[in-house]
């Protein structure tokens, strides 16, 4: 979640649809792909998707089961990943009567243990695995001063640490396989800082950062493990009610900063337009295209670039004013 960051771009962001400067078409992929390294014969790996596996973790609700369900459409079987477990059942048993191959496998990503089970089971069952998308999450509001360590400790343990167990368990076997896709599901939260918002812009910043680094890393290696990192801003799904599934007895954050970014949350969720459904629609594409960065509103560029500039030029950062 990105509350203010959706809050500034909204709602002249909302834009439908794929814009020219925000993603290439399939011809200028070449161009825009890996850094080095790498050929144009070598992409495109994972352009024929019918039959493989993937792995969506946070699958029983929002991005992830959309994600699911797009895959599952280019006839990918699945395997769903989630800690609650009647949502995951029910999303399971929605994706099956739709006639997709699904596997639900309850799990916690904060454990790295029940990361290996997932794995455990899905090469159990399947045999193989080609995509993972490490996209469960959090993201309740709270001040730095304010936010209990218990909440930080969650807010990263799931949103950094999860992505992390996922990698660690799954590319292994992508580069013994010499094939795979890595899709790790950050924020415009991970590109940018918002005020109220530290644990999630930690926490996002760092799967900016870890993907970036495994993309060079995978090039390094030569292996044919495509990475791709997602940076959606407000889209409407159950992440401002992340609340239930904060660890029993733990405290939220209070106080005066973390009332007004919630108050701000409540506010630009109901003015989010933009669909689970398009976010898996830009991964999707990126998965194909063997794209890196996956932005799914356009609208938070020039924020971006502001936050480059700021940087470049030694200046002070502009804090949003859309609280
Ligand atoms: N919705 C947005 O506006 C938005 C914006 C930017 C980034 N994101 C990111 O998108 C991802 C998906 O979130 P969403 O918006 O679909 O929210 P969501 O709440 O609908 O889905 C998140 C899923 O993750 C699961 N989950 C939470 N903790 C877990 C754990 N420890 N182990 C396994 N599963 C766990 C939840 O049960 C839920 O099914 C998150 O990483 C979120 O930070 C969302």
């Amino acid at each position: 979640m990105a509350v203010p960051v959706c809050g500034v771009g909204h709602p002249a962001v909302q834009s439908r649809g794929h814009q020219s400067n925000d993603a290439p078409p399939v011809a200028r992929t070449a161009a825009w792909s890996r850094s080095g390294g790498r050929s144009a014969s070598n992409l495109g790996a994972m352009q024929d998707l019918a039959g493989k596996v993937a792995v969506v973790t946070g699958g029983a609700s929002g991005i992830g089961l959309a994600m699911a369900r797009r895959f599952g459409q280019e006839g990918m079987r699945l395997v769903l990943a989630d800690i609650e477990r009647s949502p995951l059942e029910a999303a399971a048993a929605q994706l099956a009567d739709a006639g997709h191959e699904v596997l639900a496998v309850p799990t916690d990503v904060s454990s790295p243990d029940s990361v290996a089970a997932l794995a455990a089971v899905t090469f159990e069952q399947f045999g193989t695995a080609h995509l993972v998308c490490n996209n469960a999450g959090v993201g309740p509001p709270g001040g730095i001063l304010e936010t209990p360590l218990a909440e930080w400790r969650w807010i990263m343990d799931v949103n950094f640490w999860g992505v992390l167990h996922g990698v660690r368990t799954f590319v292994p076997r992508f580069v013994d396989q010499n094939e795979g896709h890595v899709v790790n599901t950050a924020s415009v939260a991970g590109l940018l800082t918002q005020p109220g918002m530290a644990a999630y812009n930690v926490s996002k910043h760092g799967v900016v950062v870890l993907s970036e680094s495994l993309l060079y890393e995978m090039e390094m290696l030569e292996a044919r493990v495509g990475v791709s990192v997602v940076c959606p801003a407000w889209t409407r799904t159950a992440i401002h009610e992340s609340d239930r599934n904060r660890p029993p007895g733990a405290e939220g954050a209070a106080g005066p900063v973390t009332e007004r970014v919630r108050a701000a949350a409540d506010r630009l969720y109901e003015r989010s337009h933009r669909s689970p459904g398009e976010v898996a629609e830009r991964v999707l594409e990126a998965v194909l295209e063997d794209r890196f960065y996956v932005i799914t509103h356009p609208g938070v560029m020039p924020f971006v670039e502001r936050r480059h500039e700021d940087i470049r030029l030694q200046r002070n950062p502009s804090v949003e004013q859309g609280l």
